[in-house]
């Protein structure tokens, strides 16, 4: 909290990087292991099955606390230098973790107040995990101390080469510790109290503050809470969890000698800004949980990986976690097929990971995961589950050659969380909106294309993209606008999705007519929100044909661009999508709805063209399911398809994972991957 000030998202430096550990060892396969689960002879055989399936990192120690520190200040840490050993004779890398995630029981019973509030009042209990209040001094405290002590004892252990600081930080607590802590945020990121007043419109409903101390998290309340109080407390709640994370980083950082530092992220996760947590850590971690029943899971984890890769500034970063099949939390688990588990793991590697790492190492035979799947199920390793972690560790050394290698993007798809929080806070014209839905919406033409993109922040450097689309960015600052015009200024296309450039940093509404930062630039402007019948809302369009608009409508006039589509009915007239073709050449766009998804392709398709960018394998469609990234002198191939695809691929190319060459087309099998580099004729 201290290093970062709290108005500023900082600029995505690239992180420090893992690369010594993934020079010496290739492609990190891995995974969560869980020793004290087990007895002796089974770390023993674990040894040996991780060499034999191809394990090279495993991440040791994450849910430990209680264990290492049977009581307070009485450290155990044999039997973990005995499971160090092990893996280090077995030539497997460890990640250390800290174990902060899970405080022992004594700690929750002896210290009360180190458990979290939830907003109604009630006070944690342990029993499960991550009870813990991050503004508690005692448990920050013995979360140094324990980490201290492993760093004392472990450091300088051959086989540590990552350090892994707590885990999934994304907790939320309310607090009075918490609340104290808010008022010393708000005290820095206002200065005065009138400012803090202006900046929540206190003058509504009687909110003015008189004293820091009447400050509080947002608890229940009869009706609905201060939208700028709530947005500045989840800004908080994740510049909270980073302090708890920097401080323990800084610990491991000075007590041992340049092992790179991380924690594991969660994709779009909604509790934490990651653009400020990205330049903390030294290399990008991510957890992707895909789903095997849901046809959107590769579009929706390409996403997930995309904004890895845009947070790591385009250097390589890791899967951290991913599950080889069931999880306990999905009501009902289609098993993951072999050919899915491959696919998931190659379309990190494709979209930029050196490393491919699994919860959990051997499946827990008591404990509330016990039906999560594990590289060793129950059934052991002679199992069909087993034999795909063994194949796929096995072809994983044959990518070696992608270790740092970069996916060049020309488009960027803007995000930030301080926009999605205040977008979807309630009383808001539509609860149907959903910014997470436009993400994927106006990801998913580009995604099927086989076009590059980099998920970047609106403050972020934009100098390399041709095209940037921003699909819902309903907050924006003067700065980021300024940015994101910039765009458009030096001859590039903007494409602006609706209920964008809404409100200012503070969540205040822009007065004027909408988006104020941006209606001379589409062209056109707007002055109502205007959601949408059930039936939806007929919308003309000579250019991509007529069409029934959902969901989203707004009242917009024409004023110097294009009306690209046009609104019938209710809104007969008003523009439902606005371009506009500036003096730079440069273009910009504006979607005032919601278009079903074929007219959006249609629109980021000319888009695209706009800006003269095309697909990996050209302007051509590619086939249904199939997916085309090129990273470094790679080109990776995905069919997610139950069935054979057959992608037509001039010149000779051979599979780095069979050895097969292709000349002139690929055939795909059903849930199959190929890894092509170009042959010289
Ligand atoms: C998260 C956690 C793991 C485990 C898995 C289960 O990713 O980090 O400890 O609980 O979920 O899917
Ligand atoms: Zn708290």
């Amino acid at each position: 909290m201290d290093q970062i000030p709290t108005h500023v998202t900082p600029r995505v430096e690239p992180t420090r990087g893992f690369g010594s550990l993934t020079s010496e060892l290739g492609l990190l396969y891995g995974c969560d292991y869980n020793p004290e689960q087990w007895s002796r002879e089974v770390w023993v055989e674990d040894v040996a099955l991780m060499r034999a399936a191809g394990v090279n990192l495993v991440t040791v120690g994450v849910f430990s606390w209680a264990l290492l520190e049977p009581q307070p200040g009485e450290f155990d840490m044999d039997w973990l230098g005995d499971v160090l050993d092990l893996l280090h004779a077995g030539g497997i890398a460890v990640d250390l973790a800290t174990p902060s995630a899970s405080p022992p029981a004594w700690m929750g019973v002896r210290w009360p107040e180190t458990r979290a509030v939830t907003a109604d009042g009630v006070r944690l209990s342990h029993g499960s995990r991550n009870h813990f209040c991050p503004s508690s001094s005692v448990y920050r405290e013995r979360s140094l101390a324990i980490a201290g002590a492993l760093v004392d004892r472990f450091a300088s252990h051959p086989a540590v080469r990552m350090w892994h600081i707590g885990n999934e930080f994304g907790q939320v607590c309310h607090c009075d510790q918490c609340g104290a802590a808010f008022q010393t945020w708000l005290r820095a990121r206002y200065g005065t109290l009138d400012e803090l007043n202006r900046a929540w419109g206190t003058t509504f409903w009687s909110q003015c503050y008189f004293d820091w101390t009447e400050i509080i998290p947002p608890r229940a309340a009869p009706y609905l809470v201060n939208p700028t109080q709530t947005l500045d407390f989840r800004r908080f709640t994740s510049d909270q969890l980073l302090a708890m994370y920097t401080e323990q980083r800084d610990l491991v950082r000075t007590g041992s000698s340049g092992a790179c530092v991380t924690t594991n992220f969660m994709g779009f996760h909604h509790l934490n800004d990651y653009w400020r947590w990205a330049s903390e850590v030294d290399v990008i971690a991510d957890d992707t949980y895909g789903d095997p029943a849901d046809s959107d899971s590769p579009v929706r984890q390409a996403l997930a990986h995309d904004l890895m890769r845009g947070l790591a500034g385009g250097a390589p970063w890791l899967l951290m976690e991913q599950a080889v099949s069931a999880v306990p939390w999905r009501g009902h688990n289609l098993p993951k097929t072999p050919g899915q588990t491959r696919l998931d793991s190659l379309r990190a590697i494709a979209r930029g990971a050196d490393g491919s790492c699994f919860f959990q190492w051997r499946q827990s035979a008591f404990g509330s995961e016990r039906f999560h799947s594990a590289l060793v199920p129950h059934a052991g390793p002679d199992t069909r589950l087993h034999r795909t972690v063994r194949a796929h560790g096995a072809e994983l050394r044959r990518l070696d050659r992608v270790v740092g290698a970069r996916v060049a993007a020309r488009v960027a798809l803007v995000f930030d969380w301080s926009s999605w929080w205040a977008a979807e806070e309630p009383a808001g014209p539509s609860t149907r909106l959903r910014v997470m839905d436009q993400m994927i919406a106006y990801y998913r033409p580009l995604w099927r294309a086989g076009i590059a993109v980099d998920i970047v922040s609106p403050g972020g450097d934009l100098a390399g993209y041709d095209l940037v689309v921003a699909p819902q960015l309903f907050l924006v600052d003067d700065p980021d606008a300024r940015n994101l015009r910039g765009v458009v200024e030096r001859g590039g296309v903007l494409v602006l999705g609706p209920f964008s450039g809404v409100a200012d940093a503070d969540a205040h509404i822009r007065l004027g007519r909408f988006p104020v930062q941006f209606a001379d630039l589409v062209g056109g402007s707007g002055e109502e929100y205007c959601p949408l019948p059930d039936a939806g809302l007929r919308v003309r369009s000579a250019e991509l044909g007529d069409f029934t608009a959902t969901v989203w409508g707004e009242r917009l006039r024409l004023d110097d661009g294009e009306a690209v589509a046009t609104f019938t009915g209710d809104l007969d007239g008003s523009p439902a999508v606005l371009r506009r073709r500036a003096a730079s050449g440069g273009e910009a766009w504006y979607v005032g709805t919601v278009p079903p998804q074929s007219v959006l392709d249609a629109i980021m398709g000319r888009a695209a063209a706009s800006a003269g960018v095309v697909g990996t394998l050209g302007p051509g469609p590619l086939p249904d399911d199939v997916e085309a990234v090129q990273r470094g002198d790679v080109l990776f191939l995905l069919n997610a398809a139950d069935e054979e695809r057959v992608v037509a691929l001039p010149g000779v190319h051979r599979d780095l994972l069979t050895a097969v060459r292709y000349n002139g087309a690929v055939l795909l099998g059903p849930q199959d991957a190929v890894a092509l580099v170009a042959e010289t004729a």
